[in-house]
């Protein structure tokens, strides 16, 4: 069943291409220029009027949440809260009948997200899930919603469902910038071309599977690492941080590049692999100097780099390629090497890769 891979984990990394492909099937439709969701469709009054999204999750949906939090506020220009669903449901939110909330969960069980659902339902807030299981406790209980249609995730660790998340708040984001008048016609009709791109992208980032391979036997020794990245990636930093500390118990930080220097430089010294999301669009030459902070203090530099690049390759000990894309896009690519590299390196350090100890698969108690 894990169809000729060794974990399921590795299995789902790969399914990506497909699993992005099943996501916006029927939804992208690029020749039409059009976005079609059922469930924003139907309910499309109640976004527009949307005083603001706030976005309820946890774990790998919340760093989806994060990187919807970009997208939205860029290209709908609809203000966005993102929200841990266990502290957003006991802190006594502002959320009226004026307000969206969008509740993200692979399983559709997690209780803390459930419990937000119930209390911005309770405050009138109109709900929408994106969820993965079908029929699970918040598809039922949310007002509308949409499943990222990504296939059964078995591993504990969040791979497929976090990039489909992204897919399909991508789409929201995009409909609702176009049914807001926020985004011009040649800019909507590209990100739908890009978006349409991304399944054969993710599959030439897969490509760079042996090349992490050894790249992960290099720094699987490693005490400690540190993720960074800027705008859309600093979510996927934080991710790419959440995957090492689950499955390889390395300790892992994830941070904005530019606040390194607020204290986090501090731990840097030859023993600290630190991982950098250095594409090409998206504050680059700032990237660049953080590595040039990074690098002098000797600290090992591994760049998550676009094809072709230069001015990384020069400064970092390696680099890990991905195709290039709209920025707003990155996330989808970025995050693949970042999946590789946790998977060799607990599968190096011999550790339980598809159930990690301590962890389960949906989290249904607070
Ligand atoms: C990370 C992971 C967890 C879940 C979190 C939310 O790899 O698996 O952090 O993302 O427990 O779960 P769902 O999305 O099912 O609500």
């Amino acid at each position: 069943e894990k169809g000729g891979y060794e974990h399921f984990m590795l299995k789902e990394i790969h399914e990506q291409p497909d699993a992005i492909r099943d996501t916006y099937r029927g939804r992208l439709l690029v020749k039409e220029g059009i976005i079609r969701m059922a469930g924003i469709d139907d309910n499309i009054e109640k976004f527009i009027n949307a005083d603001k999204i706030t976005i309820v999750a946890c774990g790998t949906s919340w760093h989806a949440g994060l990187v919807a939090e970009y997208i939205f506020e860029d290209l709908a220009r609809i203000p966005v809260e993102v929200e841990y669903a266990s502290e957003f449901r006991y802190r006594n939110p502002v959320i009226t009948d004026k307000d969206v909330v969008i509740a993200i969960s692979q399983s559709g069980e997690t209780a803390d997200t459930l419990a937000a659902i119930k209390l911005a339902k309770q405050n009138g807030a109109f709900v929408f899930g994106v969820c993965n299981v079908v029929g699970s406790s918040i598809a039922r209980e949310t007002d509308a919603g949409a499943y990222t249609h990504a296939g059964p995730e078995i591993g504990v660790a969040s791979t497929k469902a976090f990039t489909t998340q992204i897919t399909v708040l991508s789409l929201i984001a995009l409909k609702l910038a176009k049914e807001k008048g926020k985004i011009s016609n040649s800019n909507y009709r590209y990100h739908l071309q890009e978006l349409e791109l991304i399944p054969e992208k993710v599959a030439k980032a897969l490509l760079s599977d042996e090349h992490i391979k050894t790249v992960a036997n290099t720094y699987k020794d490693a005490k400690n690492c540190l993720y960074l990245g800027r705008g859309y990636n600093f979510p996927v930093a934080l991710e790419g941080a959440l995957k090492l500390k689950e499955i390889s118990y390395i300790h892992a930080e994830g941070y904005p590049a530019a606040e390194m220097k607020h204290g986090p430089i501090a731990l840097i010294d030859d023993q600290m692999p630190v991982f950098v999301i250095a594409t090409k669009k998206g504050h680059y030459e700032k990237v660049v100097s953080n590595i040039e902070e990074i690098k002098s203090r000797a600290g090992k530099i591994i760049g998550i780099v676009t094809e072709g690049d230069v001015n990384v390759k020069n400064l970092a000990d390696h680099v890990i390629e991905v195709p290039e894309t709209l920025e707003s896009l990155t996330p989808l690519l970025t995050t693949i090497p970042l999946q590789l590299l946790s998977y060799h390196i607990a599968v190096l350090l011999d550790k339980n890769v598809d159930q990690p100890r301590n962890l389960a698969k949906s989290v249904t108690v607070e």
